[in-house]
């Protein structure tokens, strides 16, 4: 088993509800207004309600739009943090955290150009999808538990700064008019 296939392979995520609602909680309180962190925080919730409106979709045409849009947003969050917010992990000697991090997104996109194979109505798809869902809500939860905790904490002033309008810059490049 590949190092991406075990990462997926964790459908139910090992922390409980509980634990996922306490770190968001505390990231909250460690973000600024529109800051890197708070954006990031925004759109770890818009994720979660597109997963939902995917499982909640009663047809073929728009569970594939409910998927569509999901897509646009996982990628372009996925992509703006690969680009700016893990790299600034490994500056901030958080080495291992990125490496995971980097690993855990890529088996997250392998795992979406899978579910598109699958057909919209099967159950198969709805194993998938709620695989996938599950591996990132623990990823989230990692980030916003405490890789994300650490670097708030240790990155200077200026640093965050432009960590936020960077990582809003990249965000905005892939999602851009079709934001959620
Ligand atoms: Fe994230």
């Amino acid at each position: 088993m590949s190092v991406v296939d075990k990462v997926i392979a964790a459908v139910t995520p090992p922390e409980s509800e509980e634990s996922r609602k306490e770190a968001r909680a505390k990231a909250r309180a460690a973000a600024r207004p529109g800051d890197w962190l708070s954006l990031i925080l925004t759109h770890h919730q818009q994720i979660e309600a597109a997963f939902a409106a995917v499982k909640l979709a009663e047809t073929a045409a728009t569970r594939v739009a409910a998927q569509k849009k999901l897509a646009v947003i996982l990628t372009g969050h996925s992509n703006a943090e690969e680009s700016v917010i893990y790299p600034a992990l490994t500056v901030a000697n958080e080495k291992s955290h990125a490496a995971m991090a980097y690993t855990e997104q890529a088996a997250a996109k392998t795992q979406m150009a899978l579910l598109e194979k699958l057909a919209p109505m099967s159950q198969d798809y709805l194993d998938k999808l709620e695989h996938i869902r599950g591996a990132v809500a623990h990823h989230v939860y990692e980030e916003e538990g405490k890789w994300f905790l650490e670097l708030r904490e240790n990155l200077p002033a200026a640093d965050q700064t432009k960590l936020t309008s960077r990582y809003k810059e990249e965000f905005d490049r892939y999602v851009g008019a079709e934001a959620v």
